[in-house]
């Protein structure tokens, strides 16, 4: 008999998921076990089986009986903007009812003078907060970008709280320094590119990657290549918001760059999307966004059908932040991405695990249970992994794992 730290057994369904990206009609196909049953060993997953399998070779004196209910991999939240300050709710009122006052670039100028203004442990308590709603709903891994800074003093704040976030949630930080051109530079956009090239080392210090908006309202594809190659300079890594308000030849740099996500895409052209197909970068999806920003129609689910079918590998993450997605349950983003993308169940899952983690390169580390993942996992008051998108509105996580230990019993984050 193996000897296991803790095994998981009775799971309705197990979903083991994959290691390695899908793309195209791979991304339909679910790895699940029926009756399944992994163990653990120094917080990784060592083996997956029915429940007969496993508690025929394994043994150990913690056993969580999932008694019939689903049991997947945690979300992977690939594309958030945690650190910021100040709620947009007026805004969205104004917007939905049909008299805006300014667009996505007057929301995030509010913003910035917000998050200019705020105290660092505020923030940090904040961001703490919600990262225990996060895991709450079932994330485990969730990216962040600053961005609602934009001078040197307020960014380098942001990416200070971001590396403090001592939370059960992996963070992994990037630097937005190319978010928007901040109201101070606007008639010097390439004093801004500059000061956003000048803080790149130091920004490097405290996170790995970079991020740049190339969109008509954010960057054009020069300006933006700039940064990126300060970046690169720097040893970071890349990943790029792109067409999201109209078509700037974002993809097609952020591939050529070797970016590992491209997010967005709303407005993403031919020729990019077969750049894009033809390329190991991830597209990250964001249905919540096109929820929240009353986007959605039948124009929509066909964009991400022909993504899809483009053979792009395509992610789903909530963009997390106060003007176009306030919610950071990826619980909801699953549900959106059904009912406005048409994405099936196994699509979606695929989405939010394996292909999420791929864009920030730890498949197979996280967002799957094979044997030599993490042992990072959700039990659901749930039995089959389609009702999970099928209900709305509700949290269903029952309990939530990190590395095989607890952190969340009855959907609420344990002390
Ligand atoms: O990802 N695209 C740019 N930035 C955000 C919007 C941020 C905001 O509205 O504050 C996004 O959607
Ligand atoms: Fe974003």
């Amino acid at each position: 008999m193996n000897r296991a730290d803790l095994l998981v057994i009775h799971a309705s369904e197990l979903v083991v998921g994959s290691a390695t990206p899908l793309r195209g009609a791979e991304l339909n196909h679910l790895s699940v076990i029926v009756d399944g049953a992994f163990a653990v060993r120094h917080g990784r997953v060592v083996a997956t089986g029915t429940t007969a399998d496993i508690t025929a070779a394994w043994a150990s004196g913690y056993v969580i009986d999932a008694a019939q209910r689903l049991v997947t991999p945690s979300f992977v939240d690939a594309h958030a903007h945690l650190v910021h300050a100040g709620s947009r709710h007026g805004e969205w009122e104004a917007r939905a009812t049909g008299i805006p006052k300014h667009g996505i670039d007057g929301g995030i100028r509010w913003s910035i003078e917000q998050t200019r203004k705020a105290d660092s442990d505020t923030m940090q308590h904040d961001a703490l907060a919600l990262l225990d709603v996060a895991l709450e709903h079932g994330t485990t891994v969730f990216e962040t970008k600053t961005g609602y800074g934009l001078d040197v003093e307020t960014e380098l704040r942001l990416l200070r709280v971001a590396a403090s976030l001592d939370h059960p949630v992996q963070v992994i930080s990037t630097y937005l320094g190319g978010h928007v051109v901040p109201p101070e530079y606007v008639d010097r956009r390439d004093e801004y590119v500059q000061l956003v090239v000048d803080l790149m080392p130091e920004a490097k210090q405290w996170c790995n990657w970079f991020d740049v908006w190339c969109d008509p309202i954010g960057f054009t594809r020069d300006e933006s290549l700039v940064m990126i190659e300060a970046a690169r300079a720097a040893g970071m890594k890349l990943r790029v918001h792109a067409d999201q308000t109209g078509s700037s030849g974002g993809v097609g740099l952020a591939v050529a760059q070797g970016a590992r996500s491209v997010d967005h895409l709303e407005h993403i052209s031919d020729t990019d999307l077969e750049a894009l197909a033809a390329s190991e970068t991830v597209g990250i999806i964001l249905p919540a966004v096109t929820f929240h920003m009353l986007e959605g129609g039948a124009h929509v689910a066909d964009w991400c059908r022909q993504l899809i079918e483009s053979q792009s590998i395509i992610a789903l993450a909530t963009d997390f932040n106060p003007g176009t997605c306030p919610t950071i349950s990826m619980q909801m983003v699953m549900q959106c991405a059904a009912r406005l993308y048409r994405m099936s169940y196994a699509e979606i899952w695929n989405a939010v695990t394996v292909n999420s983690a791929a864009s920030l390169d730890i498949a197979g580390e996280v967002g799957c249970l094979q044997p030599g993942a993490r042992a990072d996992f959700i039990v659901w008051n749930a039995q089959e992994h389609g009702q999970i998108i099928n209900r709305f509105g509700t949290n269903q996580v029952d309990q939530v794992f990190v590395r095989g230990h607890q952190f969340v019993a009855n959907g609420r984050r344990l002390d």
